[in-house]
């Protein structure tokens, strides 16, 4: 079964406290998508494996470790695309791939129009990015994407998640292991967050 990490470390949690507010500006709303998300890399990193190699220093050789899995952030459009810069500060040579979804609003499923994806994305690790995790099914179907063109280390990185959208993952994708710095209490009646921040994308895009 996946593991679901909740990621409390106050900075995370201070940022997204600030993020909820109605009241903050777009620019403000979009540069604190970028920091905590550059945050949550460093946490949703930890367990990558290393390999051994060996280089020079100025006094002699030493044997060091580096990543042994070549590295693709997954950013689900629009939202993802505000937490990429931030994963790419802390890993800057990651590959990024698109994947275009946008939620039907009668039957909240998602509605797939775009995606690119890195080459070879069968080889390495793979963390998907998308602030909001309601329902499930946008991440669950990005998931379902990146599995039928061969990947299999798969993460999930959200940044609040609502308890229906954790178990339709978990259902859909049980070995996907999922990040999130809060999971809130529920779905409103049109599948927002409960009390979530809004609407990610138009909230990091001035739109409506
Ligand atoms: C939002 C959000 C997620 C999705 C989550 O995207 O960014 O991708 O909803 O909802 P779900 O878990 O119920 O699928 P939206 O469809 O609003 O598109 P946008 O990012 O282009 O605004
Ligand atoms: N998408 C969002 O952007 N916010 C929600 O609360 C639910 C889906």
């Amino acid at each position: 079964m996946s593991e679901l990490h909740l990621l409390d470390h106050p900075l995370i949690q201070h940022k997204l406290s600030l993020m909820r507010d109605k009241n903050i500006s777009c620019k403000k709303f979009r540069e604190l998508l970028e920091e905590v998300a550059m945050l949550m890399a460093y946490e949703v990193t930890r367990n990558l494996p290393l390999e051994e190699t060996k280089v020079q220093t100025p006094i002699a050789e030493a044997r060091v470790k580096v990543l042994a899995a070549r590295m693709s952030i997954i950013a689900i459009l629009r939202a993802g695309l505000g937490m990429v810069n931030g994963m790419l500060r802390l890993i800057p040579t990651a590959r990024v791939g698109h994947i275009g979804l946008y939620r039907d609003p009668h039957t909240l499923e998602p509605v797939q129009y775009y995606y690119k994806l890195p080459k070879d994305v069968a080889d390495g690790e793979l963390i998907v990015v998308d602030p909001m995790l309601a329902t499930g099914g946008s991440a669950a179907g990005a998931i379902q994407l990146l599995k039928e063109k061969g990947a299999r280390d798969i993460t999930l990185l959200s940044l609040i998640a609502a308890p229906e959208g954790i178990q339709r993952v978990r259902r859909e994708h049980p070995e996907v292991d999922i990040y999130t710095a809060a999971v809130d209490e529920r779905l409103n009646d049109h599948g927002y967050i409960v009390p979530g921040l809004g609407d990610a994308g138009d909230r990091l895009f001035g739109t409506e």
